[in-house]
Parts: C-alpha cells; sequence; structure tokens
C-alpha cells in the first residue's frame, strides 16, 4: 500500500528501564568518582550520545566537565577497520585528567577501539568507559566497558540518540528495527 512503512519497531527496552537503569548508573559514578582529586572530565561522542549524556549527568553528585568529540565513520559504520575521521575534536586539554567515555551503543567494537587509542595519545591520568547499550555477540575486537547499561543480543537498534538514516534519535525507548520484506504485486 503506498505510504505504508516498510519495517517493523519493536521496543525491547522501554523509558521506564532506561529512566530507571540511568539513576543506578549515575549513582554508580558518582561513587566511583567521588574520591577524584579534579573533576573527571565527561567526553561525550556526537552525535547519538548526547541524550543519553544529558540525563546521565544530570544524576551525578559529582562535579566534572563535560566536552565532546564528533567523530563520523569513513566507510560508514561496517567500515572493517574502524577508522574515523575526528569532525570536532576535544576542547578541555585531558592530560592528567581522569576522563570518562561516553558511548550510546558498542558494537563492533571499532569505533571505540579508535577513540581510546586516540585519547590515550594525549596522555590523560585515567579513562573509563560508559556505553548505555553492550551489543557483545558482534563484537570483532575487545574493548574495555567499565560501566553498561544493557546488553542487547545482535539487533539493529534505534532511540535513545540511536538512529537509522538519522531518523529515530528522539524516541523515548529502545527499538529494534526490522525492514519487512517486500511483497510482491
Ligand atoms: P562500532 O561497530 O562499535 O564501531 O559502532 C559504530 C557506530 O555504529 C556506533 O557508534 C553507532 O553510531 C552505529 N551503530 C552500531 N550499531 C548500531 C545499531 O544497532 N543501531 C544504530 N546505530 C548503530
Ligand atoms: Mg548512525
Amino acid at each position: 500500500m503506498k505510504g505504508e512503512k516498510d519495517y517493523n519497531l519493536d521496543v525491547v527496552i522501554n523509558q521506564r528501564e532506561i529512566e530507571q537503569r540511568v539513576i543506578e548508573l549515575g549513582e554508580i559514578i558518582s561513587q566511583d568518582y567521588a574520591s577524584s582529586e579534579s573533576p573527571p572530565v565527561i567526553v561525550a561522542v556526537l552525535r547519538g550520545s548526547v541524550y543519553f549524556v544529558v540525563d546521565l549527568t544530570r544524576q551525578l553528585s559529582v562535579p566534572f566537565h563535560l566536552d565532546f568529540m564528533g567523530i563520523s565513520s569513513y566507510g560508514g559504520s561496517s567500515d572493517p577497520f574502524g577508522v574515523v575521521r575526528i569532525t570536532k575534536d576535544l576542547e578541555v586539554n585531558i592530560y592528567g585528567r581522569d576522563v570518562l567515555l561516553v558511548e550510546n551503543i558498542v558494537d563492533t567494537g571499532l569505533t571505540l577501539n579508535y577513540l581510546l587509542k586516540n585519547l590515550y595519545t594525549r596522555r590523560p591520568s585515567s579513562i573509563r568507559v560508559c556505553a548505555f547499550i553492550d551489543m557483545k555477540a558482534r563484537r570483532l575486537i575487545d574493548v574495555p566497558i567499565d560501566y553498561k547499561g544493557f546488553e542487547l543480543p545482535d539487533l539493529f537498534v534505534v532511540g535513545y540518540g540511536l538512529d537509522y538514516q538519522e531518523c529515530y534519535r528522539n524516541l523515548n525507548e529502545i527499538a529494534s528495527l526490522k525492514v519487512k520484506p517486500k511483497e510482491k504485486n
């Protein structure tokens, strides 16, 4: 039928579950950084992590600096080398600082691996990773995740910052997106 959607959205993590988990992560992270000598630098990866980092940082009871790093994959998210281009660099100097890198999803791990390597060259005092979704089953390279929201199986998901061709970032839940097979006429 004309105008009918050729894909299905199924909620896999609902809004309440997201809110609850973000509160828990905020408490754990606040405890872990409570004894830091200087405020950690929270580095959120543009653009997908914006929704998560805004909610997460509102749950923190410790001081922090917030900065952003913009990246774009050369060959799209399927680039087998995980080569990413930095489209916006940090403004804060992270030399000697504790860094908390915030990502919305770790899938193959190639993007995170690249980002960690890049950030370590700047000689921070520490880097921890907080990822909202861990899709372990799809991992191609081992990457450390210190704080994770949820583990999901091999699905393509959208919402809460995650997009499909720039759509659905603003969904308040995480939904799996399945393309419907084309009907024969
Ligand atoms: P990587 O495979 O871990 O390097 O992830 C690369 C990037 O692809 C992520 O930062 C997301 O922007 C995007 N991505 C990976 N899996 C999904 C998904 O299920 N939905 C939406 N975007 C995804
Ligand atoms: Mg994307």
